[in-house]
């Protein structure tokens, strides 16, 4: 008999097939019995009836816990009630192994309670349709980079400095050296733009943040773009295109899973480019006129300044031409007012903030030089940085999306620790 996976079950309406998986629910009705069985790809209902089966099989639809894992045989039926739009036609039922009570009942437990239980957690149907969301992200954002010309280069995870300020370093020991968890791969794609143009890396990112926020974590994924002969602009254009292109992607193939989660999806549709691009000075305007502030010239915005901010617009909006003063030390200066550099921070709706953090880089060797040590940053660390712009220098640019801030707000969700399957906060590394 043919193994099908639960997502692909249209395409086998009327035939006799297997699922593997694990029971979700039961319930019964008479001498009816429903299991609702999830296989990793989706949930199907399949009903049983005294008769239609083996015996044994009928009896092991009673005597089946929650969570068991199973072997279903049945026929694939189109019903437009069903969750998933098709159940299965029970004529077969085998154990694989025998759940013991399980701790996740099917009702509301408390945040702290599913933290604790996040291994199984990820099982229930929400947190099922947000990881698929997620893995959709990340597969978006390859092709796109992959389609349009960027090298996916891989950075290191132990360092010897910092990139993204020293206040948020995890510090480990690297045998009699000290050595710090990666906040950025941003100084090593600006070495290997120099060898193949146009790059990307992909991967976790550390943060010691003492912030107990929503949308902080202290171990997440971040995709940084980087490329040369690129300024400032060009690489706003291409962070409007990538996260359009990634929403629209999201919105073609996991509707499903938006559905499951209640994502009203009409603002997301009009995530296309052109974003709006509003200065620092600007932004601080609509700050204090929304009633936000007061902020003054040289603050650093804080949430409830970005979400008043964007609510201004109805689609992702930059920021750009912040202080130099608050931003990285890499940041090059305006030449026409050098005390705002060419960065910008691209602001997700509905409240969701800074998604994207980018800019044009220095490529200057002086200014470099005395800005690393205006930031008491260790010189020695960054001589191969320093390098990089004494052996053909070029303007150049890229940035940094998070990708669980985006999920959370594709996904209109009230917290980042539901956007990553495992996720480390502030006061959890568990499980
Ligand atoms: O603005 P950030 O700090 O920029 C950089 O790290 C640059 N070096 C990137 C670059 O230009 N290559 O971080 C970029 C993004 C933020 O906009 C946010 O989406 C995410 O990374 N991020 C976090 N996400 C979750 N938890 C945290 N603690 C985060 N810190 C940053
Ligand atoms: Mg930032």
């Amino acid at each position: 008999m043919q193994h099908i996976r639960i997502e692909d079950a249209a395409g086998y309406v009327g035939e006799e097939v297997e699922i593997r998986g694990w029971v979700y629910n039961k319930r019964s009705s008479g001498k009816v019995r429903f299991l609702i069985i999830r296989d990793g790809t989706g949930f199907m209902q399949s009903v049983a009836a005294a008769g239609d089966m083996a015996q044994d099989g009928f009896e092991l639809t009673d005597s089946v816990t929650q969570e068991s894992s199973v072997i279903a045989h049945g026929t694939v039926r189109a019903d437009s009630r069903a969750p998933g739009g098709h159940e299965l036609l029970l004529t077969g039922l085998k154990l694989v192994a025998l759940a013991e009570e399980y701790p996740l009942a099917l009702k509301e437990h408390g945040t702290d309670f599913l933290m604790d239980h996040r291994h199984l957690w990820l099982r229930t149907p929400r947190q099922h349709a947000i990881m698929r969301v997620r893995s959709e992200v990340i597969r978006a954002i390859r092709d796109w980079l992959d389609d349009n010309g960027f090298i996916l280069i891989d950075t290191p995870i132990l360092t010897p400095a910092a990139c993204e300020g020293t206040t948020t370093l995890f510090e480990t020991t690297y045998f009699e050296e000290k050595a710090y968890l990666a906040q950025s791969g941003q100084l090593y794609n600006e070495a290997d733009i120099g060898a193949f143009g146009r790059v990307y890396c992909f991967g976790p990112t550390f943060r010691a943040e003492k912030s107990k926020t929503r949308r902080h974590l202290t171990e997440f994924w971040m995709v940084e773009p980087e490329a040369a002969f690129c300024d400032f602009e060009e690489n706003m254009v291409i962070q409007e295109n990538l996260v359009s292109f990634i929403v629209s992607r999201v919105l073609e193939r996991r509707t499903a899973e938006l559905e499951t989660i209640g994502r009203d999806i009409e603002p997301l549709k009009r995530v296309k480019p052109p974003f709006a691009r509003v200065t620092y000075d600007e932004a601080i305007d609509i700050i204090n006129k929304q009633g936000a502030g007061p902020v003054s010239w040289g603050d650093d915005f804080g949430a409830p300044h970005e979400t008043a901010v964007a609510r201004a617009f109805d689609k992702p909006v930059f920021v750009m031409k912040y202080p130099a003063a608050i931003k990285a030390f890499y940041m090059k200066p305006d030449a026409a007012r050098p005390e705002v550099v060419l960065g910008s921070d691209l602001l997700a709706p509905e409240g969701y903030g800074e998604i994207i953090g980018g800019g044009e880089r220095i490529d200057e060797k002086e200014l470099l030089i005395r800005r690393i040590r205006e930031h008491n940053l260790p010189m020695e660390a960054f001589k191969w940085y320093i390098d990089l712009r004494r052996y053909g220098a070029v303007p150049h640019s890229g940035f940094g999306l998070g990708i669980e801030r985006s999920v959370a707000w594709i996904c209109n969700l009230e917290h980042v620790r539901e956007t990553i399957p495992f996720p480390r906060l502030l006061n959890r590394m568990y499980p």
